[in-house]
């Protein structure tokens, strides 16, 4: 079994990135499940909170990515770039410097995203790439996924409902559960 962790960068309650994620949970390929997790509850890093101890929500989520195979980030764009509160999670994941490069390093990592805008968040995947380089994942560029005038693809309720996007998320994420069987982590 192939197991991928998903984590939405947005704390929206009607998020088109959670509903993005909640969307994928159904159509990863056979023999692979996707496990949802929440940057919920993590705050905002602070050198002196750090120096007390990791808090007990970032270590959940590190112990969440080393188990999982890979994992998937869905992403937001704000101002054309990376969303504060995700960004602020991925920085608290990083920490402490000597642990990092077990939770990042050589981690088989993809990004997706959506927004109500026409570009699909563009630049904000973009803006991952010196943050994925700089933690040396192994991050898979063979698929990509921008979900544009999000309105329009998925329903009041959160359900994707744009056939041709669920079809480009279904291939995308065989794509990505492809390089993962095939690929090794890096050691
Ligand atoms: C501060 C801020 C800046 C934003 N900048 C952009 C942007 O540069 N490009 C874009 O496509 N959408 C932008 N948006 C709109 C977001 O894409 C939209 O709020 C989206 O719904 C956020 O993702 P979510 O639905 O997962 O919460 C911005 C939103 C906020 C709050």
């Amino acid at each position: 079994m192939t197991k991928v962790l998903g984590i939405s960068g947005s704390l929206r309650r009607g998020s088109y990135n959670s509903a993005l994620l909640r969307a994928a949970t159904g159509l990863m390929p056979e023999g692979a499940t996707l496990e949802v997790a929440s940057i919920r509850g993590i705050p905002l890093y602070d050198g002196d909170i750090e120096a007390q101890g990791i808090p007990a929500s970032v270590s959940q989520l590190k112990e969440a990515i080393v188990s999982a195979d890979g994992v998937l980030l869905v992403t937001p764009e704000y101002n054309n770039s990376i969303p504060g509160v995700f960004k602020n999670t991925i920085d608290w994941l990083s920490r402490p410097n000597t642990d990092a490069r077990r939770v990042f390093g050589g981690r088989r990592i993809a990004i997706i995203g959506a927004s109500p805008g026409p570009f699909g968040t563009i630049m904000s995947q973009s803006a991952w790439l010196p943050v994925m380089r700089t933690l040396g994942v192994q991050l898979w560029t063979g698929g990509r996924l921008m979900v544009a005038r999000a309105s329009n693809v998925f329903d009041e309720g959160g359900t994707l409902k744009d056939a041709a996007s669920a079809d480009a998320l279904k291939q995308f994420l065989a794509g990505y559960v492809a390089f993962l069987r095939h690929t090794p982590p890096a050691a």
